[in-house]
Formats: C-alpha cells, sequence, structure tokens
C-alpha cells in the first residue's frame, strides 16, 4: 500500500528512484511522485497516474542530486490528483516527506497545525507530517524534529523525511508499516521493499516497529522505541534482480504464472527426505506437532483462498478441525482460541494489516501461532513463533498467481508433517509432492486452448464458477482472479447449491468454469454442469485425467494430479491463464488492476 524509496550516495538519485519507483509500483500506482535535495532547495516533481507519467514531468529538476525520496501512491485519503500526490511539503517547501500507511488522528493535527497558521494543499492525511517537522524545527535538527512528530502520529505508518539544507541524511521511522534499508558501496537505500533496491544490494537492515534510523551515504544510525542507539543484523535475501524484472513475458503475471513449477521445486526444497517431510525446514520443531488439536487459518485475499483449500487437506490428511478465516473479520467476531490450537497466518507479503492484527491477536491471547510467507524478514515472519517461506521469489503483479500455488504446497506439507506425527503418515503422498514441478512443467507447455476459450470468454459481463469440496475453494480463487483483472463480475459457488436459488442468473450469456479435479465428486458434479448447460450456459472444465471420457465434447483443460489431493496446486494454472488471456483480450492492465494494490498494508 504505497511504495515509498529513498536514496542517498555518490552517484545521480533520480534516475535510481526512478527505477526503484517502477519496482515497487505493484505497491499503488495512483500517482506518484519525487523530491531531490539540491542546491539548498527541494525539487519536487509530481503526477496523477502510473510512474511513466512522472517521467514525462521531470524535466525541471535539477541533475546530480546526491539524495531524493519517491512515493508511488494508493490512494487513501483524497483522489489521485497532483496536490494529493507525495512528497508533501512544508509551509516554506524546505521540509519534503513521504508516507505510507494512515495517520489516524490526522483531522486533529491538521486543525492544530492550521491554527498555528500552517497552509495545507491537499486533502492527505499525509501532509500533517512535514507541517509537524516544520513546528519542531526540522530544519535545524531534523533528527529530533522526526522524534516529536512521531509522538504525536496515532496510527499505522512509516516514513521518509529530507530538509534543504541537509543533502547529507534522510530519516526514516517506522510505526508498523515496513521500511528496509539496503546497504550499498557508498550509497544507502530505503524502501518500502527489497525489490526497489535488488540491483544495488541485496544486504539490508529491517528496521523494527518503532524504529527510527538517520541514514547518510556511509552509515546507518537507528535507534529503538526508546529513543536509544541500536544496533540490527543485516541480512540477506537471495533473489536477483533479474526475478524482479518481466524478462522476455509481456506481463509479469504471466511470468509469474509460468514460474510456478520452480516456485514449487524451490518451495519443496529440502523439505522432503525420504518420503517424509523435514519439519525442521518449514521452521517448526518435531516435538510440537503433537500438541495442536485445532488450526485457526487467518489470511486475506488469496491467501485467505489458499487457506480454504488447506482446511480440507488439513482436515483429511491430519484428522485435526480447521476454521478459517478472513482476517479482517477474524479479530473483531471475538474468536474462541484454545490453548492447543495452532493460529497459521498465510501472507504473501507478511505485511497485509488485517493478518498481522490477527497474528497480534492470537499472540496475546498466547496462542502459538505460524507464519507462512513469501516474505523473508517480513513483519509476520518475525513477529510469529515460528515462520515457513514460500520461496517462490519476488511476486510483482497484484494477482497473485505463484504465491498462492506455493502457499498451498506450504499448507500441504505441514498436513503431511502433522499426519506424520499423529501415526497417519501419508509416504506415497510425500513422494508425489516432489512430482509436481514436472508435471506442472508439461502442463504449461501444452496450454495455449485456455486461451483460445478465453476470448469467448472476453465478451462477458458476468460469469459463474462452480466446484465441489477442494474444487469448490479453487473455484473461489479462480473467481477472484478473473474479477481482479478482466473485471468481469464473477461468483464462486458450491456447485450442489446453485439449484436453491443462483441458478435463476443462468441464461446462455452467463458462462459457467466448472472445476472436477475430485474423482469421488465427479459425478455429483457432473449433473449440476447439467443443470446450467439445460438453462442455456456455456461451460468451460477444468478436469483430471480420470474424467476424460465423461467430458469429452466440452471445452476444457486437464490436469494430471498424481493424487487429487495435490490437484489444487496444478489446476490452478488453467484458471489462472483464463483469467489472464481474457483481461488481455479486454485491454485491461493486467498486472496494474484499478483500485487495487499488492500489499495492503491499512485496516
Ligand atoms: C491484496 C492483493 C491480493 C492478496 C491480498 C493478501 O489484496 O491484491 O492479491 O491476496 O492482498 O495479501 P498477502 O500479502 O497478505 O498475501
Amino acid at each position: 500500500m504505497c511504495g515509498i524509496v529513498g536514496y542517498i550516495g555518490d552517484q545521480d538519485a533520480l534516475p535510481i528512484l526512478m527505477r526503484g519507483l517502477k519496482r515497487l509500483e505493484y505497491r499503488g500506482y495512483d500517482s506518484a511522485g519525487v523530491a531531490l535535495i539540491a542546491s539548498g532547495q527541494v525539487a519536487t516533481a509530481k503526477s496523477p497516474g502510473k510512474v511513466a507519467m512522472l517521467e514525462t514531468r521531470l524535466d525541471l529538476l535539477p541533475a546530480g542530486s546526491p539524495c531524493g525520496i519517491a512515493h508511488t501512491r494508493w490512494a487513501t485519503h483524497g483522489a489521485p490528483t497532483d496536490e494529493n500526490a507525495h512528497p508533501h511539503v512544508d509551509c516554506r517547501g524546505k521540509i519534503a516527506v513521504v508516507h505510507n500507511g494512515i495517520v489516524e488522528n490526522y483531522v486533529e493535527l491538521r486543525a492544530e497545525l492550521a491554527a498555528k497558521g500552517h497552509r495545507f494543499v491537499s486533502e492527505t492525511d499525509s501532509e500533517v507530517i512535514p507541517h509537524l517537522l516544520e513546528e519542531y524545527g526540522a530544519t535545524d535538527d531534523l533528527l529530533s524534529a522526526a522524534r516529536q512528530t512521531e509522538t504525536r502520529l496515532d496510527g499505522a505508518y512509516a516514513f521518509l523525511a529530507v530538509v534543504a539544507d541537509r543533502p547529507d541524511v534522510v530519516v526514516a521511522v517506522r510505526r508498523a508499516s515496513p521500511l528496509i534499508i539496503g546497504l550499498a558501496h557508498r550509497a544507502n537505500y530505503i524502501a518500502s521493499d527489497f525489490s526497489a533496491f535488488l540491483d544495488a544490494t541485496n544486504r539490508a537492515l529491517v528496521l523494527e516497529n518503532g524504529d527510527m534510523a538517520a541514514v547518510t551515504a556511509d552509515d546507518v544510525t537507528i535507534f529503538d522505541s526508546t529513543g536509544a542507539e541500536i544496533e540490527r543484523e543485516p541480512m540477506t535475501v537471495n533473489w536477483d534482480v533479474r526475478q524482479a524484472e518481466r524478462g522476455g513475458y509481456s506481463h509479469f503475471m504471466l511470468k509469474e504464472i509460468m514460474e510456478q513449477p520452480e516456485a514449487w521445486a524451490d518451495c519443496l526444497l529440502g523439505r522432503i527426505q525420504n518420503q517424509s517431510i523435514e519439519v525442521e525446514a518449514m521452521g517448526l520443531r518435531t516435538s510440537e506437532l503433537t500438541r495442536w488439536q485445532r488450526v485457526q487459518i487467518v489470511a486475506a485475499g488469496t491467501a485467505y483462498h489458499a487457506g480454504l483449500v488447506g482446511k480440507v487437506l488439513l482436515e483429511n490428511l491430519a484428522g485435526i478441525p480447521v476454521d478459517v478465516d478472513v482476517a479482517s473479520e477474524f479479530r473483531y467476531r471475538r474468536p474462541l482460541l484454545t490453548p492447543d490450537t495452532l493460529v497459521l497466518a498465510v501472507s504473501q507479503s507478511g505485511e497485509t494489516a488485517d493478518t498481522l492484527a490477527s497474528l497480534h491477536l492470537a499472540r496475546e491471547r498466547g496462542v502459538y501461532t505460524y507464519a507462512i510467507t513469501n516474505s523473508v524478514g517480513s513483519t509476520l515472519a518475525r513477529d510469529a513463533d515460528a515462520a515457513g517461506y514460500t520461496y517462490a521469489g519476488p511476486e510483482i503483479a497484484v494477482a497473485s498467481t505463484k504465491a498462492y500455488t506455493t502457499q498451498i504446497l506450504m499448507i500441504s506439507l505441514l498436513a503431511l508433517a502433522l499426519a506424520q506425527a499423529r501415526n497417519r503418515a501419508r509416504p506415497d503422498l510425500v513422494a508425489q509432492l516432489g512430482l509436481l514441478p514436472a508435471l506442472g512443467e508439461a502442463w504449461l507447455a501444452q496450454s495455449d486452448s485456455v486461451r483460445d476459450y478465453s476470448e469467448l470468454l472476453a465478451a462477458s459481463n458476468q460469469m459463474f464458477y462452480i466446484g465441489r469440496g477442494m474444487d469448490y475453494a479453487l473455484a473461489m480463487e479462480g473467481q477472484l482472479k478473473m474479477k481482479e483483472i478482466s473485471y468481469i463480475h464473477a461468483e464462486a459457488y458450491p456447485a450442489g447449491e446453485m439449484k436453491h436459488g443462483t441458478l435463476a442468473l443462468i441464461t446462455e450469456d452467463v458462462p459457467v468454469v466448472a472445476v472436477s479435479t475430485q474423482p469421488d465428486l465427479a459425478v455429483k458434479l457432473r449433473s449440476n454442469v447439467e443443470e446450467v448447460k439445460a438453462r442455456g450456459a456455456k461451460v468451460f472444465a477444468v478436469i483430471d485425467q480420470s474424467q476424460r471420457s465423461a467430458w469429452g465434447q466440452d471445452a476444457m483443460a486437464e490436469v494430471h494430479p498424481p493424487s487429487p489431493w495435490l490437484s489444487p496446486v496444478l489446476a490452478a494454472m488453467p484458471l489462472q491463464l483464463l483469467a489472464y488471456w481474457t483481461a488481455v483480450a479486454r485491454g485491461e492492465d493486467v498486472d496494474k488492476p484499478r483500485n487495487l494494490a499488492k500489499s495492503v498494508t491499512v485496516e
């Protein structure tokens, strides 16, 4: 939710900041801006729209500034306009700030500052920050002013501040929203995530909640929430910059769909040995596995859908009852959490505010928490009792694909590990997990038929996705992908439930995607498909190999799972491609769908 990037070093900051912004654009892209320090001035450029628009407005910026901050926005307060775009400045234009998150008490602060004569030009909550900094004398002592400002702000946020006369320092403040400092040769970077500076360094300091940092070209001083200077250990990620770039693909989403078999192999690496699960390689301890009698999954968006698949896997393979909650609902439903519950928080970014809040609630109740995330060093990973990484590599497209299938893989590993610890080991399934990367490769190599069918779907205004059991969970993800990027209204329904009302909506203009990868449910599902076909619906089916003869005449994609329990990982791919090619056929901006952002760090 908003990307922030800062640079201070011995090179021209502007092109570096622009590159960083492009890589962070997945966090929000309704407007963008940059501020540079040069010749005792703060020079800014801003634009509504994407970073590419901002690029057309950089002419008046000075060249050769060694220090600057930049921002790509996902609007919370105020429409995407020039005025509301960051960086925001104080009354004299001497202090510039970029901000991610929400200042919850901005109305009171704004009134207080306005009464003192401060002039506001935007509708944002963020603009109070440079004015508070001004009020506290930032032009004389930026660090001290930042400290005083921080005590006045409520909410979850991160911000960077620079002042006109100090091209030698950027101050960074983190409270809940992520912020990391990339450590390079004679230069330092400050950004919302690693991808902003991967071309320069993969070594970084992760700021903790409440930290403030004074960053110069060759030094970083960090203070904790008490104001005491503190050392933070640098960490290294093994992502390289090519993973965060598009390669030859027309969109990140397509690249990330195609990368899935490799991501699955990376996710499984070292976690399977002689047909059993290496529990420690998942960040857990074997001795703990018998302790849990319930699992509570919390997640948002696509990760929630991975949790729904996970429920079926955990209950059936490990024999443990599972609840799955949308994170934004979980904390407000006053959940009953018993001490023998494992709270499993699933999140690609590890920074989703609602998922973090759910995790914190569980921790306050003294319940053991395990994070499944793609982001090494993320808040979720650090705040949970234990973390298992999906190792899918950077996922840039807003619509999640490889993160989803690796989340399912991680939950499959967890289910099999729990089964192992409860004398229900399934060595057959453990071995079959290892077959998935090759099966995925083979399927992708012949996936063109999905594209043909998508051209038909592109003309639709609404669609249904149906399935039973795990296939219904998968249908939920299929419809979300379609909605997110093609803007066709799609709804997932348990196939057997259609006739209890929703069948009324089926006409020949409402296509139905049927997911049928569970042989034991295939006959029932087939009957439901006949019901929609009888009402004129055109059907596209995602099936497993055992059902080929029953579906002979229908448009379909066939996957070859080694076991029905493992079919979701493979069957997700045709659903992803169906949404992808439909959005392409409709001419939509696939990687940056309207109104959305990849990392949602506000509640
Ligand atoms: C946003 C993204 C979704 C994602 C969800 C949860 O809404 O657009 O693609 O599934 O956040 O994100 P997380 O990082 O917690 O998995």
